[in-house]
């Protein structure tokens, strides 16, 4: 058995792991972990702790994907609702439907019983104002939001929030090879605009015949690659999960018009192999790991692309 998730995953990876230990399916043991990510409101990127859109708005996106079925739940710029992963798990197994977005993905919860949850924290909402105030000519503001957003959409963008996601990846000889994604998108992004995280073959993708990757930070890149997917696809044509991961840098650094930053790229084999590559982004990235040869999950230096 193998875990693996991206550094913003701390507060709930040890609860993922000790539900795998018990047996639990790995679907619902990953869900359960991010759920105490997006209730941690230290974790400026997912859930309570995130950033709303432009117009203050928080907006998550979440996903998760069985493996060994390929069926997918996925829910995009849901507002008011948490714990969203476990939303899109719920897309899953009760709709014909792949993907809920905005007030359906609402009207979705509400009937299944996920009460109506201000997500925007205190500390969220002010950074969002104060940054508006500084890029926003007065005027304008106080006409806020009554105003054109699309000028405004490229000045407003901090590069150091376009990050904004956690996600989780299981990999078990019998129970398969599954990914689960959830993030608040990003910071001060347009009104409705989805990142990769709900997006299958974007953000996430699984199979577990052969493996699964999922990314983070610039979903404006791998959306445009299809980065998990292409991973995934490659190790199914017979690439190594490192020649498969390089396929797919090589297609992210032939991108040179639109938003280009930086992408993590997590992946695992249907071996037990796993791989976190660090493709532009600065400073050093670490992500989880656990296999159950290990007593506690262990903290790991990603490898630069
Ligand atoms: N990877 C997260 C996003 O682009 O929203």
């Amino acid at each position: 058995m193998l875990l693996i998730a991206n550094k913003e995953a701390w507060p709930g990876f040890a609860h993922t792991v000790d539900m795998l230990r018990s047996g639990a399916n790995s679907l619902d043991a990953m869900v359960a972990g991010i759920g105490k990510v997006e209730s941690e409101v230290k974790v400026r990127s997912v859930g309570y702790g995130g950033w709303p859109n432009m117009i203050g708005d928080m907006e998550l996106d979440a996903a998760v994907m069985d493996g060994t079925t390929r069926d997918v739940g996925s829910v995009g710029a849901v507002p008011n609702t948490l714990p969203v992963a476990r939303l899109a798990h719920e897309v899953m197994k009760r709709l014909p439907h792949v993907m809920l977005t905005g007030n359906g993905a609402r009207r979705f919860a509400s009937e299944i019983g996920f009460p109506e949850d201000d997500v925007l924290f205190e500390d969220s909402k002010r950074v969002w104002w104060e940054r508006l105030e500084k890029e926003v000519a007065p005027e304008d503001l106080a006409k806020f939001p009554n105003i054109p957003l699309a000028p405004l959409s490229k000045a407003i963008t901090d590069p150091e929030r376009v990050r904004d996601t956690t996600v989780f990846l299981s990999a078990d000889a019998a129970r398969g090879i599954h990914a689960a994604t959830s993030t608040s998108g990003w910071a001060w992004k347009y009104p409705g605009r989805l990142g990769d995280s709900p997006i299958p073959g974007a953000g996430f993708y699984a199979d577990s015949r052969y493996g699964a990757a999922a990314c983070t930070h610039t979903g404006e890149m791998t959306m445009r690659c299809s980065t998990s997917r292409t991973i995934v696809l490659a190790m199914k044509l017979g690439y190594s999960l490192s020649d498969a991961i390089k396929l797919a840098v090589e297609e992210l650094n032939e991108l040179d018009t639109g938003f280009l930053a930086g992408v993590v790229i997590h992946a695992v084999d249907a071996k037990g192999n796993h791989e976190v590559v660090n493709f532009r982004c600065e400073g050093e990235i670490s992500y989880w790991l656990w296999e159950d040869s290990m007593s506690e999950p262990e903290l790991r230096a990603a490898k630069q692309a």
